[in-house]
């Protein structure tokens, strides 16, 4: 998609010594009064953008909010993930939106944000708590070139490029909870949503729905999840920026996109796998109801759990809820 006006004043205005008028007006094709303009629209959005006459503009400071432009310009070109991203300032659910764009025929790579969301849902048929600006609530649309039962890789890649974005804003390592739960300390921070579109031997379109808990204090959960739950904010002791947050997860999921696209899977499954908490320990496991206790052995290459029961046999778990007993 050609990029915005927002697009360039935005990566020209971040550029460490920023861009002068005439110079923008001139790349842009449109007078200065144009750009001016535009610079005091995104002033009333709460970026402090210095302009001095020697100076040219200049961004100092960007608010917390996610704005679809400035992601862009952030991203730069020459990617899949985030080649087209729109943010709703409230929706049922990103996923709703992204559906109905996939099945309109949308390109892969879109990225659907919202900075709420009414219905947000999780796995299992549950609610996903999406209070306004505090976390990352978004779909991904990919279009892979694959069998349904290629499907677990991406969760596998999606958990691994949010861990990896995690770690490099905020340097915690999280770790991944089988199958693709990220905690902090034993709590969840992020979840991992992913539902398909498939014919028997095709993949029609993916879409990954992933929240991270980016924001929320203690007060923003609702009783059920206090214990449960955690934020980077909380686990920091500090505000983290959505927006940086943002690119480098979407920046991530292009990395792993492409690996996984160019047959590197097995890179991602061992990084995936010295993260996850739950092979080695003894878990209770709720399966379509049916509850299981044992021990995790591994998790095979269709990213099913193998559990080793009380009984001693061996279980190969598509689906469930796991609780980590030790
Ligand atoms: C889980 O249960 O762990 C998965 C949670 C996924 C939540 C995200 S938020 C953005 C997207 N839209 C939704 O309704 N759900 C996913």
């Amino acid at each position: 998609m050609p990029e915005s006006i927002d697009t360039r004043i935005l990566a020209a205005i971040r550029k460490p010594n920023g861009i002068s008028g005439g110079e923008l007006a001139q790349q842009l094709g449109v007078s200065r009064t144009a750009v001016w303009a535009r610079i005091e629209e995104l002033r009333g959005l709460g970026y402090e953008i210095e302009a001095g006459p020697h100076r040219g503009y200049r961004l100092i400071k960007a608010p917390d909010l996610l704005h679809a432009d400035d992601l862009m310009a952030q991203l730069g070109g020459h990617r899949v993930v985030g080649r087209e991203i729109a943010v709703f300032q409230e929706t049922t659910s990103t996923s709703d939106i992204a559906d109905r764009l996939a099945r309109d025929g949308i390109k892969e790579g879109m990225v659907v944000f919202a900075e709420s969301q009414t219905k947000g849902r999780g796995r299992l048929g549950r609610r996903w708590h999406s209070p306004a600006r505090k976390g990352l609530w978004f779909t991904l649309i990919l279009r892979p070139d694959m069998p349904p039962s290629a499907a677990t890789r991406f969760v596998i890649g999606a958990a691994v490029a949010l861990s990896r974005a995690v770690r490099e804003v905020t340097g915690i390592q999280p770790e991944i909870k089988w199958p693709n739960d990220l905690l902090i300390r034993g709590r969840k921070v992020a979840g991992i949503l992913i539902e398909m579109n498939a014919e028997v031997e095709k993949l029609n379109y993916l879409l990954l729905g992933i929240g991270i808990d980016v924001n929320l204090e203690a007060g923003d959960y609702p009783e059920e999840l206090k214990n449960l739950a955690t934020s980077l904010r909380i686990e920091t002791r500090g505000v983290v920026s959505r927006p940086v947050l943002a690119v480098a997860v979407m920046r991530e999921l292009d990395h792993v996109y492409q690996s996984i696209r160019a047959g590197q899977f097995s890179a991602l499954a061992e990084e995936w796998y010295r993260q996850c908490v739950t092979v080695g320990g003894q878990v209770s496991i709720n399966t379509g109801g049916r509850i299981l206790q044992g021990r995790v052995e591994a998790v095979d290459d269709e990213g099913a759990l193998l559990l080793r029961t009380q009984h001693g046999r061996i279980e190969r778990i598509l689906g469930g809820d796991v609780t980590v007993i030790k």
